[in-house]
């Protein structure tokens, strides 16, 4: 293929992502894992399946990131997931660790790769990629906005009873608890959510878009969301593989934008070739700028945190 795309971290988000990038037949795949064995098994597995789908894809593990030289992008989701009970926050001091030798080791050998950041607590991991790696901040996204909204919509879809296709929404903000649901921006083929839903029922899809990770977490108990992660992530690759320029929510870097400044911080963006091409800025009402400031709030105390 003339693409390649790396993933370190072979765990539930990082083979979930493979898998749905090799149904894509867009890109050579890469696993990496510390675990031995673990990568080199799961990316065997999936190339077995590829004669049964019928694409050809070539998909490889390993531990050494030599395997990863050249790639055109690299997907980071190594670091632990939570657990019942913890906060996304609360990973912050062992994914940091994680996060900057995954980052070294994958820019020694792809200096010129898109990095594609999954590993939370997410804001803040994608700004220690972009200060680790010492790269542009164009060549870094992280990925929260895709999934969040992508929660609302199947919540907005079932209470309707309409096509998810129908449903658009935008999470916007930082990917924990304070994130922020823009429901005037949200519509049902075209509807205003608050037009066609009740309040309260709209109050309770927020509310539980909010908490849809740890309505997750809560279920398995062993570990966190990955289909519908890994699925955003391969769009977001997609994207810019492809050179889309596809809007879609995401963890950018911040020059100004929103009043907002150095930190990373879900917004819209356009992806193509080169990145994040473009940041899409909305006129926010004063509550919804509220909401967007409580939620960066947040991220800027993790990344004070990081002592960078
Ligand atoms: P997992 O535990 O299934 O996989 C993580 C993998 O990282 C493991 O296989 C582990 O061996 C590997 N790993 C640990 N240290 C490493 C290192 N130094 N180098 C390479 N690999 C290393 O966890 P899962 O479910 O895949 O989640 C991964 C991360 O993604 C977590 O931090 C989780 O919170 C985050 N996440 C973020 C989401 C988002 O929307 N931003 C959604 C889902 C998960
Ligand atoms: C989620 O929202 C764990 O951040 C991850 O599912």
């Amino acid at each position: 293929m003339d693409y390649k795309v790396s993933i370190i971290g072979a765990g539930m988000t990082g083979s979930t992502t493979a898998h749905w990038l090799a149904d894509k037949e867009i890109a050579d795949i890469v696993l990496v894992d510390i675990v031995e064995g673990m990568p080199q098994g799961k990316a065997l597995d999936l190339l077995e399946a590829m004669p049964v789908i019928g694409k050809d894809v070539n998909i490889i593990g390993g531990n050494e990131y030599q395997i990863t030289s050249d790639s055109d992008i690299v997907v980071i989701t190594a670091g632990l997931p939570r657990k019942p009970g913890m906060s996304r926050d609360d990973l912050l001091a062992a994914n940091a660790q994680i996060i900057r030798e995954a980052t070294q080791n994958a820019i020694r050998y792809s200096p010129e790769a898109i990095f594609v950041v999954l590993t939370n607590p997410l804001d803040v991991m994608a700004y220690l990629t972009m200060k680790v790696a010492g790269i542009p901040a164009q060549r870094v996204v992280g990925q929260a906005g895709i999934l969040d909204s992508a929660r609302m919509r199947a919540f907005v879809a079932m209470e309707l009873g309409v096509s998810v296709e129908n449903v658009h929404c935008y999470v916007l903000g930082g990917h924990g608890d304070e994130m922020v649901p823009l429901t005037r921006q949200s519509n049902v083929a075209g509807v205003p959510l608050n037009e066609i839903l009740p309040a309260d029922r709209l109050a309770a899809i927020v509310e539980r878009t909010r908490k849809g990770g740890g309505e997750i977490v809560s279920l398995l108990k062993t570990g966190s969301a990955f289909y519908a992660p890994a699925i955003a992530v391969a769009q977001m690759v997609e994207a810019i593989l492809k050179d889309k320029h596809l809007i879609v929510p995401a963890a950018a870097y911040l020059n100004g934008e929103y009043g907002m400044q150095g930190i990373f911080f879900g917004v819209p963006v356009q992806l193509g070739r080169t990145g994040v091409e473009k940041i899409i800025e909305y006129q926010l009402t004063d509550e919804e700028m509220a909401a967007f400031s409580k939620s960066a709030q947040g991220v800027k105390e993790n990344i004070a945190k990081l002592n960078l």
